[in-house]
């Protein structure tokens, strides 16, 4: 099936995505987006209403080979992930198991039943020290997480019909947590103060902007690695005021600090920005920069999104 894209394999008919960590920040935005596709996906810890969203551990072999032969998906988008950093630096185990054995059991049945394969992957894979990575560079990740999501994109590697996707994101979330955005909104809307980092750098995407390329990756069979970002890199302080601006909030409750006044138990890159050349050779979806990004979050915010992601 490889060198022709999935809807002309299957005749320009719909495509059956099955999306892993459906709840998730990104999974969510998956199973809300708007596309003619069949979109089903998975949960864990905490159950949404939707009709199609079964549970799933995916470090339990048995279970995945039963849930992926009963949707017999076209295309499989891995997002499950422990993504607390703290947490994984914590617990290794717990970490290696659900990005590296979880991927395992995944990547086996896509194997036996020619599925094609897509994993979520993290900037973090790499140290942090140059930025502007391409998807020549060669990762070196710092903490626990990065370690095991990057032995994960090795075990998708023995796949050929796969792609990887390095990123980072922003968004709106369904489960009891906040993406940067969303607590610096609600820090600032509460007129309290916010220390931000002006020495740590990314190149944040917001998660519906990520939703739509990854459909498109899809749609087109790509396979191989491909960093997914915005295009432009951009401190955390800065990400935090232009927020601030385009909502009209309090600039002067943003306090500049850096990464070295904090005692964080995991080691976090300073600079793991990601170059998005090679995908945007490849896709139509245009990648937003940060107040592009930031303006859609905004109106997204206020155009209904909201309601849907609480009727997950
Ligand atoms: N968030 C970021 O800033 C960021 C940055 C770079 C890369 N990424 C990558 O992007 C992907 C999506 O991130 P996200 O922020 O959307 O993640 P998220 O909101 O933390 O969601 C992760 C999802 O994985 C599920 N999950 C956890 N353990 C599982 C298991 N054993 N079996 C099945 N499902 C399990 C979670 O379910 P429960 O929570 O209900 O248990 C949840 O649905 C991840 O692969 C992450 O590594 C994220």
């Amino acid at each position: 099936m490889e060198g022709i894209s999935l809807q002309d394999y299957l005749g320009g008919f719909q495509i059956k995505i099955l999306t892993i960590g459906g709840t998730g920040m990104l999974g969510a935005s998956l199973m809300l987006v708007e596309t003619s596709h069949k979109m089903n996906g998975t949960y864990f810890g905490e159950k949404p209403q939707s009709k199609n969203m079964v549970e799933l551990n995916i470090v339990d072999e048995d279970w995945v080979n039963k849930i992926i032969r009963k949707f017999n998906p076209d295309a499989i988008i891995h997002t499950a992930a422990i993504t607390n950093v703290d947490i994984c630096e914590q617990k290794p185990d717990y970490a290696r198991k659900v990005h590296v054995h979880g991927t395992k059991n995944l990547v086996q049945i896509a194997k036996e039943m020619d599925i094609y394969f897509l994993y979520i992957s993290t900037d973090s894979v790499f140290d942090g020290s140059k930025g502007n990575y391409s998807e020549n560079d060669k990762p070196n990740p710092l903490n626990i997480y990065a370690k095991t999501k990057y032995d994960g994109e090795n075990v998708v590697l023995n796949y050929s019909n796969s792609s990887i996707i390095r990123t980072n994101i922003y968004g709106y979330n369904w489960l009891p947590k906040n993406s940067i955005a969303e607590w610096i909104l609600d820090t600032l809307m509460k007129n309290k103060t916010i220390n931000l980092f002006r020495d740590v750098f990314f190149s944040p995407i917001l998660v519906n902007n990520l939703t739509e390329a990854l459909i498109e990756i899809v749609e087109r069979n790509l396979t191989g690695i491909y960093h997914i970002a915005c295009p432009e890199g951009v401190s955390k302080l800065n990400f935090g005021r232009k927020l601030a601006k385009i909502y009209e909030l309090n600039e002067e409750l943003i306090n500049p600090i850096s990464i070295s006044e904090l005692n964080l138990k995991a080691p976090r890159p300073l600079n793991p920005t990601l170059n998005c050349s090679k995908i945007q050779r490849k896709i139509k979806t245009k990648l937003l920069n940060v107040r592009e990004g930031l303006y859609s979050f905004k109106n997204i915010g206020i155009s209904g999104y909201l309601e849907k992601l609480k009727a997950l």
